[in-house]
Protein backbone atom coordinates (compact mmCIF):
# COMPACT_ATOMS: atom_id res chain seq x y z
CA UNK A 1 0.00 0.00 0.00
CA UNK A 2 1.30 3.23 -1.13
CA UNK A 3 2.22 5.87 1.85
CA UNK A 4 1.32 9.36 2.47
CA UNK A 5 2.16 12.09 4.72
CA UNK A 6 1.23 15.65 5.33
CA UNK A 7 1.06 17.94 8.29
CA UNK A 8 -0.57 21.14 9.79
CA UNK A 9 0.31 23.83 11.91
CA UNK A 10 -1.81 24.67 15.00
CA UNK A 11 -2.99 28.01 14.01
CA UNK A 12 -4.92 29.59 16.53
CA UNK A 13 -8.61 30.06 16.56
CA UNK A 14 -9.30 27.74 13.28
CA UNK A 15 -8.17 26.55 10.76
CA UNK A 16 -9.54 28.47 7.18
CA UNK A 17 -11.69 27.47 4.34
CA UNK A 18 -8.28 26.80 2.05
CA UNK A 19 -6.27 24.16 4.63
CA UNK A 20 -9.59 22.21 4.39
CA UNK A 21 -10.44 22.30 0.49
CA UNK A 22 -6.54 22.50 0.05
CA UNK A 23 -5.10 19.70 2.02
CA UNK A 24 -7.67 18.37 5.01
CA UNK A 25 -10.13 17.36 2.89
CA UNK A 26 -7.38 14.77 0.63
CA UNK A 27 -6.06 13.26 3.71
CA UNK A 28 -9.48 12.32 4.47
CA UNK A 29 -9.89 10.80 1.16
CA UNK A 30 -6.40 9.02 1.25
CA UNK A 31 -7.05 7.36 4.70
CA UNK A 32 -9.13 4.64 2.79
CA UNK A 33 -6.38 3.98 0.10
CA UNK A 34 -3.50 4.59 1.87
CA UNK A 35 -1.16 4.06 4.77
CA UNK A 36 -1.83 7.51 6.26
CA UNK A 37 0.51 9.54 8.34
CA UNK A 38 -0.56 12.93 8.92
CA UNK A 39 0.64 15.08 12.37
CA UNK A 40 0.17 18.90 13.72
CA UNK A 41 3.17 20.53 13.23
CA UNK A 42 4.35 22.03 16.86
CA UNK A 43 7.97 21.93 15.50
CA UNK A 44 7.10 24.32 12.69
CA UNK A 45 4.96 26.33 14.88
CA UNK A 46 7.23 27.86 17.13
CA UNK A 47 9.38 29.23 13.85
CA UNK A 48 7.64 32.46 14.96
CA UNK A 49 6.96 32.97 19.01
CA UNK A 50 3.68 31.38 20.75
CA UNK A 51 2.66 31.41 24.24
CA UNK A 52 3.11 28.42 25.43
CA UNK A 53 -0.30 27.90 26.95
CA UNK A 54 -2.01 28.69 23.72
CA UNK A 55 0.45 26.61 21.69
CA UNK A 56 -0.19 23.89 23.63
CA UNK A 57 -4.40 24.60 23.35
CA UNK A 58 -3.92 25.10 19.86
CA UNK A 59 -2.48 21.65 19.36
CA UNK A 60 -5.07 19.92 21.36
CA UNK A 61 -7.73 22.36 18.91
CA UNK A 62 -5.61 21.42 15.72
CA UNK A 63 -6.46 17.55 16.65
CA UNK A 64 -9.88 17.85 17.12
CA UNK A 65 -10.46 19.61 13.87
CA UNK A 66 -8.84 16.64 12.16
CA UNK A 67 -10.72 14.35 13.65
CA UNK A 68 -13.98 16.49 13.26
CA UNK A 69 -13.06 16.96 9.64
CA UNK A 70 -13.10 12.93 9.18
CA UNK A 71 -9.92 11.50 9.98
CA UNK A 72 -10.02 8.25 11.69
CA UNK A 73 -8.08 7.50 13.88
CA UNK A 74 -8.41 3.21 12.69
CA UNK A 75 -7.85 4.11 9.63
CA UNK A 76 -4.73 6.63 9.94
CA UNK A 77 -2.05 7.39 12.03
CA UNK A 78 -2.84 11.17 13.68
CA UNK A 79 0.27 12.12 15.80
CA UNK A 80 1.86 15.45 17.07
CA UNK A 81 5.10 16.23 15.61
CA UNK A 82 7.45 17.06 18.93
CA UNK A 83 5.96 13.37 20.13
CA UNK A 84 8.58 12.00 17.63
CA UNK A 85 11.51 12.97 18.62
CA UNK A 86 13.02 11.57 14.94
CA UNK A 87 11.85 14.69 13.44
CA UNK A 88 14.41 16.74 14.82
CA UNK A 89 17.20 14.46 14.43
CA UNK A 90 16.77 13.85 11.20
CA UNK A 91 16.37 17.69 10.33
CA UNK A 92 19.96 17.99 11.67
CA UNK A 93 21.45 15.59 9.25
CA UNK A 94 19.44 17.35 6.47
CA UNK A 95 20.50 20.65 7.00
CA UNK A 96 24.12 19.13 6.49
CA UNK A 97 23.17 18.60 3.06
CA UNK A 98 21.36 21.33 2.37
CA UNK A 99 23.09 24.51 0.52
CA UNK A 100 22.88 28.07 2.01
CA UNK A 101 21.93 29.57 -0.75
CA UNK A 102 19.41 26.52 -1.91
CA UNK A 103 17.46 26.98 1.53
CA UNK A 104 17.37 30.88 0.58
CA UNK A 105 15.48 30.65 -2.39
CA UNK A 106 12.90 29.53 -0.77
CA UNK A 107 9.68 31.57 -1.40
CA UNK A 108 7.82 31.19 1.69
CA UNK A 109 11.15 32.53 3.90
CA UNK A 110 11.35 35.15 1.49
CA UNK A 111 7.59 36.03 2.05
CA UNK A 112 7.73 35.63 5.64
CA UNK A 113 10.90 37.39 6.98
CA UNK A 114 10.34 40.12 4.43
CA UNK A 115 7.34 40.34 6.79
CA UNK A 116 9.26 40.38 10.07
CA UNK A 117 12.54 42.11 9.12
CA UNK A 118 16.05 40.14 8.99
CA UNK A 119 16.95 40.58 12.48
CA UNK A 120 13.87 39.36 13.97
CA UNK A 121 12.82 36.33 12.05
CA UNK A 122 14.49 33.27 13.33
CA UNK A 123 17.05 30.61 12.15
CA UNK A 124 14.40 28.26 12.89
CA UNK A 125 12.37 29.88 9.90
CA UNK A 126 14.90 29.47 7.73
CA UNK A 127 15.76 25.95 8.47
CA UNK A 128 11.75 25.35 8.47
CA UNK A 129 11.25 23.80 5.23
CA UNK A 130 14.29 21.52 6.06
CA UNK A 131 12.42 20.10 8.87
CA UNK A 132 9.37 19.92 6.69
CA UNK A 133 12.07 17.54 4.20
CA UNK A 134 13.16 15.31 7.25
CA UNK A 135 8.92 15.01 7.95
CA UNK A 136 8.09 13.41 4.85
CA UNK A 137 11.33 11.31 4.59
CA UNK A 138 11.68 9.62 8.03
CA UNK A 139 8.41 7.91 6.74
CA UNK A 140 9.29 7.44 3.11
CA UNK A 141 5.91 8.82 2.02
CA UNK A 142 5.48 8.00 -1.75
CA UNK A 143 2.82 11.32 -1.85
CA UNK A 144 2.44 14.24 0.06
CA UNK A 145 -1.08 16.21 0.08
CA UNK A 146 -0.92 19.75 -0.04
CA UNK A 147 -2.13 23.04 -1.63
CA UNK A 148 0.00 25.05 -4.30
CA UNK A 149 2.36 26.85 -1.91
CA UNK A 150 4.10 23.98 -0.64
CA UNK A 151 4.98 22.44 -3.32
CA UNK A 152 8.44 23.94 -3.46
CA UNK A 153 9.11 22.49 -0.16
CA UNK A 154 8.44 18.73 -1.87
CA UNK A 155 10.90 19.45 -4.47
CA UNK A 156 13.32 20.31 -2.08
CA UNK A 157 12.32 17.30 -0.68
CA UNK A 158 13.01 15.33 -3.92
CA UNK A 159 16.39 16.81 -4.11
CA UNK A 160 17.91 16.38 -0.57
CA UNK A 161 16.62 12.59 -1.00
CA UNK A 162 17.81 12.50 -4.34
CA UNK A 163 21.56 13.94 -2.74
CA UNK A 164 21.68 11.81 0.33
CA UNK A 165 20.58 8.14 -2.07
CA UNK A 166 23.17 9.16 -4.22
CA UNK A 167 26.20 10.49 -1.52
CA UNK A 168 25.15 7.41 0.60
CA UNK A 169 23.56 4.83 -1.19
CA UNK A 170 19.66 4.13 -1.29
CA UNK A 171 18.17 5.39 1.75
CA UNK A 172 14.69 7.16 1.20
CA UNK A 173 11.62 7.03 -0.97
CA UNK A 174 11.67 10.05 -3.15
CA UNK A 175 8.05 11.66 -2.70
CA UNK A 176 5.92 12.74 -5.29
CA UNK A 177 3.49 16.25 -4.28
CA UNK A 178 -0.48 15.34 -4.13
CA UNK A 179 -1.76 18.32 -5.68
CA UNK A 180 -5.28 18.64 -6.92
CA UNK A 181 -5.75 21.35 -9.54
CA UNK A 182 -9.01 22.50 -8.53
CA UNK A 183 -8.23 23.23 -5.08
CA UNK A 184 -4.51 23.71 -4.93
CA UNK A 185 -4.92 27.52 -4.37
CA UNK A 186 -8.09 28.57 -2.40
CA UNK A 187 -8.44 32.58 -2.91
CA UNK A 188 -9.17 35.30 -0.26
CA UNK A 189 -12.90 36.43 -0.48
CA UNK A 190 -12.17 39.91 -0.62
CA UNK A 191 -9.03 39.81 -2.80
CA UNK A 192 -8.70 36.79 -5.33
CA UNK A 193 -5.76 38.05 -6.53
CA UNK A 194 -3.87 36.59 -3.23
CA UNK A 195 -4.52 33.00 -1.64
CA UNK A 196 -6.79 32.49 1.40
CA UNK A 197 -4.58 33.27 4.55
CA UNK A 198 -4.05 33.83 7.96
CA UNK A 199 -1.34 36.53 7.65
CA UNK A 200 -2.09 38.17 4.47
CA UNK A 201 -6.16 37.87 4.34
CA UNK A 202 -8.04 40.85 5.90
CA UNK A 203 -10.77 39.24 8.25
CA UNK A 204 -13.75 39.66 5.87
CA UNK A 205 -11.65 37.43 3.12
CA UNK A 206 -10.75 34.63 5.16
CA UNK A 207 -13.36 32.09 6.03
CA UNK A 208 -12.69 30.56 9.79
CA UNK A 209 -14.00 27.23 10.17
CA UNK A 210 -14.96 27.77 13.87
CA UNK A 211 -16.68 30.93 12.99
CA UNK A 212 -20.13 31.54 14.10
CA UNK A 213 -21.73 30.05 11.19
CA UNK A 214 -24.03 33.47 10.49
CA UNK A 215 -20.43 35.21 10.18
CA UNK A 216 -19.68 32.90 7.56
CA UNK A 217 -22.78 33.35 5.55
CA UNK A 218 -21.86 37.20 5.94
CA UNK A 219 -18.28 36.97 4.85
CA UNK A 220 -19.73 34.59 1.55
CA UNK A 221 -22.76 36.88 0.77
CA UNK A 222 -20.21 39.86 0.64
CA UNK A 223 -17.75 38.12 -1.34
CA UNK A 224 -16.13 40.36 -4.02
CA UNK A 225 -17.22 39.36 -7.68
CA UNK A 226 -16.91 41.69 -10.59
CA UNK A 227 -18.62 44.09 -12.19
CA UNK A 228 -19.64 41.92 -15.03
CA UNK A 229 -22.85 39.60 -14.17
CA UNK A 230 -22.21 36.46 -16.15
CA UNK A 231 -21.79 33.19 -13.70
CA UNK A 232 -18.57 31.43 -15.50
CA UNK A 233 -15.82 29.89 -14.31
CA UNK A 234 -12.96 31.87 -16.04
CA UNK A 235 -9.72 31.75 -13.07
CA UNK A 236 -8.07 34.48 -15.18
CA UNK A 237 -10.62 37.08 -16.07
CA UNK A 238 -13.24 36.06 -13.44
CA UNK A 239 -11.28 35.15 -10.57
CA UNK A 240 -13.52 36.19 -7.61
CA UNK A 241 -16.49 34.29 -9.29
CA UNK A 242 -14.46 31.66 -9.99
CA UNK A 243 -13.03 31.05 -6.43
CA UNK A 244 -16.97 30.68 -5.57
CA UNK A 245 -17.26 28.16 -7.88
CA UNK A 246 -14.46 26.05 -6.67
CA UNK A 247 -15.76 26.50 -3.25
CA UNK A 248 -19.50 25.08 -4.22
CA UNK A 249 -18.66 22.55 -6.63
CA UNK A 250 -15.84 20.86 -3.72
CA UNK A 251 -18.57 21.05 -0.89
CA UNK A 252 -21.43 19.62 -2.70
CA UNK A 253 -20.11 17.52 -5.07
CA UNK A 254 -21.67 19.58 -8.34
CA UNK A 255 -19.90 19.80 -11.07
CA UNK A 256 -18.79 23.41 -12.24
CA UNK A 257 -20.52 22.90 -15.16
CA UNK A 258 -23.63 21.88 -13.99
CA UNK A 259 -23.51 24.99 -11.57
CA UNK A 260 -22.80 27.35 -14.50
CA UNK A 261 -26.17 26.22 -16.03
CA UNK A 262 -28.01 26.12 -12.58
CA UNK A 263 -27.19 29.84 -12.33
CA UNK A 264 -27.60 30.99 -15.91
CA UNK A 265 -29.42 34.11 -16.32
CA UNK A 266 -29.18 34.86 -12.12
CA UNK A 267 -27.16 37.24 -10.91
CA UNK A 268 -24.18 37.00 -8.64
CA UNK A 269 -26.67 37.44 -5.28
CA UNK A 270 -28.18 34.18 -5.99
CA UNK A 271 -24.55 32.05 -5.80
CA UNK A 272 -23.73 34.15 -2.97
CA UNK A 273 -27.01 33.52 -1.07
CA UNK A 274 -27.05 29.61 -2.02
CA UNK A 275 -22.70 29.31 -1.50
CA UNK A 276 -23.51 30.98 2.06
CA UNK A 277 -26.54 28.40 2.90
CA UNK A 278 -23.99 25.14 1.61
CA UNK A 279 -21.17 26.87 4.18
CA UNK A 280 -23.37 27.27 7.10
CA UNK A 281 -24.51 23.18 6.28
CA UNK A 282 -20.39 22.34 6.44
CA UNK A 283 -19.81 24.27 8.71
CA UNK A 284 -22.12 24.10 11.92
CA UNK A 285 -21.90 20.27 12.20
CA UNK A 286 -17.85 20.89 11.85
CA UNK A 287 -18.02 23.00 14.75
CA UNK A 288 -20.15 20.99 16.84
CA UNK A 289 -17.84 17.68 16.31
CA UNK A 290 -14.61 19.81 17.04
CA UNK A 291 -16.34 20.77 20.35
CA UNK A 292 -17.09 17.28 21.14
CA UNK A 293 -13.50 15.94 20.77
CA UNK A 294 -12.12 18.94 22.88
CA UNK A 295 -15.01 18.19 25.77
CA UNK A 296 -13.26 14.50 25.77
CA UNK A 297 -9.80 15.35 26.54
CA UNK A 298 -9.10 11.47 27.59
CA UNK A 299 -9.85 10.32 24.15
CA UNK A 300 -7.97 12.81 22.37
CA UNK A 301 -4.81 11.69 24.28
CA UNK A 302 -5.17 8.13 23.88
CA UNK A 303 -5.45 8.78 19.52
CA UNK A 304 -2.31 11.10 20.56
CA UNK A 305 -0.80 8.49 22.26
CA UNK A 306 -1.48 5.36 20.14
CA UNK A 307 -0.62 7.58 17.10
CA UNK A 308 3.03 8.63 18.21
CA UNK A 309 3.48 5.12 18.92
CA UNK A 310 2.90 3.84 15.41
CA UNK A 311 4.68 6.92 13.78
CA UNK A 312 7.86 6.29 16.49
CA UNK A 313 8.20 2.94 15.24
CA UNK A 314 8.15 4.12 11.57
CA UNK A 315 10.48 7.11 12.22
CA UNK A 316 13.08 5.14 14.45
CA UNK A 317 13.57 2.99 12.19
CA UNK A 318 14.44 5.26 9.15
CA UNK A 319 16.34 7.44 11.50
CA UNK A 320 18.49 4.30 12.09
CA UNK A 321 19.22 3.63 9.02
CA UNK A 322 19.97 6.65 8.05
CA UNK A 323 22.40 7.37 11.19
CA UNK A 324 25.05 4.13 10.29
CA UNK A 325 24.94 5.41 6.49
CA UNK A 326 26.13 8.44 7.45
CA UNK A 327 29.03 6.95 9.92
CA UNK A 328 27.90 7.95 13.09
CA UNK A 329 29.70 5.23 15.65
CA UNK A 330 26.64 3.17 16.76
CA UNK A 331 26.28 3.54 20.82
CA UNK A 332 26.97 0.08 22.73
P1 LIG B 1 0.03 25.08 6.70
O1 LIG B 1 -0.26 24.74 8.11
O2 LIG B 1 0.36 26.48 6.36
O3 LIG B 1 -1.20 24.66 5.80
C1 LIG B 1 -1.80 23.38 5.87
C2 LIG B 1 -2.22 22.93 4.47
O4 LIG B 1 -3.17 23.84 3.93
C3 LIG B 1 -2.79 24.20 2.61
N1 LIG B 1 -3.28 25.56 2.31
C4 LIG B 1 -4.01 25.88 1.24
N2 LIG B 1 -4.46 25.15 0.20
C5 LIG B 1 -5.21 25.79 -0.74
N3 LIG B 1 -5.51 27.11 -0.66
C6 LIG B 1 -5.10 27.89 0.35
N4 LIG B 1 -5.42 29.18 0.39
C7 LIG B 1 -4.30 27.27 1.37
N5 LIG B 1 -3.71 27.73 2.50
C8 LIG B 1 -3.10 26.67 3.07
C9 LIG B 1 -1.27 24.14 2.63
O5 LIG B 1 -0.75 24.01 1.32
C10 LIG B 1 -1.03 22.91 3.48
O6 LIG B 1 -1.08 21.74 2.72
N6 LIG B 1 4.72 23.56 5.98
C11 LIG B 1 3.37 23.09 6.08
C12 LIG B 1 3.16 22.04 7.15
C13 LIG B 1 4.05 20.85 7.07
C14 LIG B 1 3.98 19.79 6.14
C15 LIG B 1 5.01 18.89 6.53
C16 LIG B 1 3.19 19.51 5.04
C17 LIG B 1 5.07 20.58 7.94
N7 LIG B 1 5.64 19.39 7.61
C18 LIG B 1 5.25 17.70 5.82
C19 LIG B 1 3.41 18.33 4.34
C20 LIG B 1 4.44 17.45 4.73
C21 LIG B 1 2.48 24.27 6.44
O7 LIG B 1 2.91 25.22 7.03
O8 LIG B 1 1.16 24.10 6.14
Amino acid sequence: VPRVLSGIQPTAGSFHLGNYLGAVRQWVALQESHDAFYMVVDLHAITVPQDPAELRANTRLAVAQLLAAGLDPERCTLFVQSHVPEHAQLAWIMNCLTGFGEAARMTQFKDKSAKQGADRASVGLFTYPILQVADILLYQANEVPVGEDQRQHIELTRDLAERFNGRFGATFTVPEPYILKETAKIYDLQDPSIKMSKSASTPKGLVNLLDDPKTTAKKVRSAVTDTDTVIRFDAEHKPGVSNLLTIYSTLTGAGIGALEEKYEGKGYGALKTDLAEVMVEFVTPFRERTQQYLDDPETLDSVLAKGAEKARAVAAETLAHTYERVGFLPAK
